[in-house]
């Protein structure tokens, strides 16, 4: 309804519909606050709120035209009711074919929802870290394949380059994307910093002058990683990058979610990062299957958008115009405190551990995210071990730590990595990687903790150490007797 149809209720309720005018402006307010002002809400809004305003855009689509009769090849015609809900019937995607960001004619509703969803997040970036942000796009492609889209742009730009510097971070599709984007991935090695594990700033600058600036299509930095590995140098890299023009792409795939990333991003683009990329799911939580691209320049995020062939899915954009309208400003930096102590407290949780079972929290001040919990106290363990205590923490539901045992080597795209998960051809004491990231709770915290305990009990009563070092003992391994 709108103000006309209320006034017209008048004839039936008489005067009680001024009550409900009024109620119904204050709530249109916000809805012509967003249209105006293109921001995030500092407040959430409720969930009855936004459903009608999502019914009412879906209104603007051709397909819920009174009378429309498509001849098309796609109509967003829904066979099913339920998948017509679960989409509030809105079915045209969002973009036209030459471009992910354009209106699509048929989809105005859509189309809103794409274009408002990216000012938002822009406008909450921008407040949580990156002020100097320029554009955001939220494309419906997971993290991997956001990278992808942006090598293939960046590398539109230096047609002839076909290398890409990428400091090694042991999570394959962040080194996937660079081959089947069809580049040639030159891989940094890790040093040890004070820190943790980063990639080398030298061999960086080795790399360029042996290559070739021109014959790159771009560094690929990584900021959020599993420790021990820390964030990238990406001041040092950027500053590189701006000395050789060189174009700097930034893996931020899980690192919105805290804000000291998004700061030395910030920093970093003082000199030069041309993109950045961050996944929707791990720092909205919203279903897989977006992520975010985001510039300093307007110009190279709208060449990505470009760039995506043909239309796509606009659920990713409506995840999270619903997520941003329904927490709002302040529920999303109520989150992010909420992470970072529960980060602490993970810390701290282990601290205790090692001192009830040994072992030892790996010091890694950089990461903000991740902590990894070395077995120095079970150092002769073979790796099959380390697969147990692994598959004993999943039968208790726990998931998301990673065990990282040394000797793992793996070949990826024909590419060798030797210790494959830990992000070093070093030798190292086998460990395991938990997060604290958004939305985890004290609860979880809690049970992972217990579980992971019981386990290092299992493992060392059950299995007195010199008789798994019998079991476990391979050539490798250290003298047991
Ligand atoms: C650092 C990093 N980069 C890239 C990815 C790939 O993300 P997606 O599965 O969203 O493509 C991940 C996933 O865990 C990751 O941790």
């Amino acid at each position: 309804m709108d103000a006309s149809a209320f006034k017209a209720t008048k004839n039936l309720i008489k005067h009680y519909s001024d009550h409900a005018l009024q109620s119904y402006e204050s709530r249109r307010k916000k809805i012509i606050n967003l249209l105006n002002k293109k921001l995030c809400p500092e407040e959430g809004w409720e969930d009855s709120e936004i459903e009608t305003f999502l019914h009412e855009l879906a209104m603007m689509d051709s397909n819920n035209f009174l009378g429309s009769c498509g001849v098309g090849e796609r109509e967003a015609r829904f066979a099913s009711k339920i998948v017509a809900r679960r989409h509030y019937y809105m079915g045209h995607g969002i973009g036209r074919s030459g471009d992910i960001t354009e209106i699509q004619p048929k989809a105005a509703g859509s189309s809103l929802i794409g274009l408002l969803s990216n000012f938002m997040v822009l406008d909450l970036l921008k407040s949580i870290g990156v002020p100097s942000l320029q554009k955001c796009i939220i494309v419906p492609l997971a993290t991997g394949m956001g990278i992808l889209l942006c090598l293939r742009t960046l590398h539109s730009l230096r047609p002839k380059s076909k290398f890409v510097l990428w400091p090694r971070l042991d999570q394959k599709s962040c080194f996937k994307c660079i081959v089947t984007a069809g580049f040639t991935p030159v891989i940094i090695e890790n040093v040890s910093a004070e820190d943790g594990l980063i990639g080398s700033l030298d061999e960086i600058q080795n790399t360029v002058e042996k290559v070739g600036p021109e014959n790159i299509v771009c560094i690929l930095s990584t900021v959020s990683s599993f420790a021990p590995k820390v964030p990238d140098d990406i001041t040092g890299i950027a500053k590189l990058c701006k000395s050789y023009d060189i174009p700097h792409l930034i893996n931020n795939a899980y690192g919105i979610q805290c804000p000291q990333y998004l700061s030395t991003i910030e920093l970093a683009a003082k000199d030069r990062v041309d993109l950045f990329v961050s996944s929707t799911d791990k720092n909205f939580m919203v279903p897989v299957g977006g992520s975010i691209i985001c510039g300093f320049n307007k110009k190279t995020v709208e060449l990505v958008g470009k760039m995506y062939p043909g239309r796509g899915s606009g659920a990713p954009s409506t995840d999270l115009f619903i997520t941003l309208l329904n927490i709002g400003k302040k529920g999303y930096i109520k989150l992010l405190d909420e992470r970072e102590r529960n980060f602490l407290y993970l810390k701290s949780a282990l601290g205790e551990v090692a001192d009830e079972y040994g072992g030892k929290v790996l010091v890694t001040p950089g990461n903000k995210l991740s902590v990894a919990f070395a077995f120095s106290q079970l150092e002769s363990l073979h790796h099959k071990l380390f697969t147990e205590i692994g598959s004993m923490l999943f039968s208790k539901f726990v998931m998301g730590s990673r065990l990282v045992a040394p000797g793992d080597h793996k070949t990826i795209c024909g590419f060798e990595f030797k210790n494959w998960g830990s992000h070093t051809n070093e030798s190292f004491v086998g460990y395991l990687t938990a997060s604290a990231t958004i939305g985890v709770e004290r609860k979880d915290i809690d049970n992972f903790i217990k579980h992971f305990k019981i386990t290092l009990h299992k493992v060392q009563k059950q299995v007195n150490l010199k008789v798994l070092c019998e079991n476990y003992k391979t050539v490798s391994q250290p003298d047991c007797s």
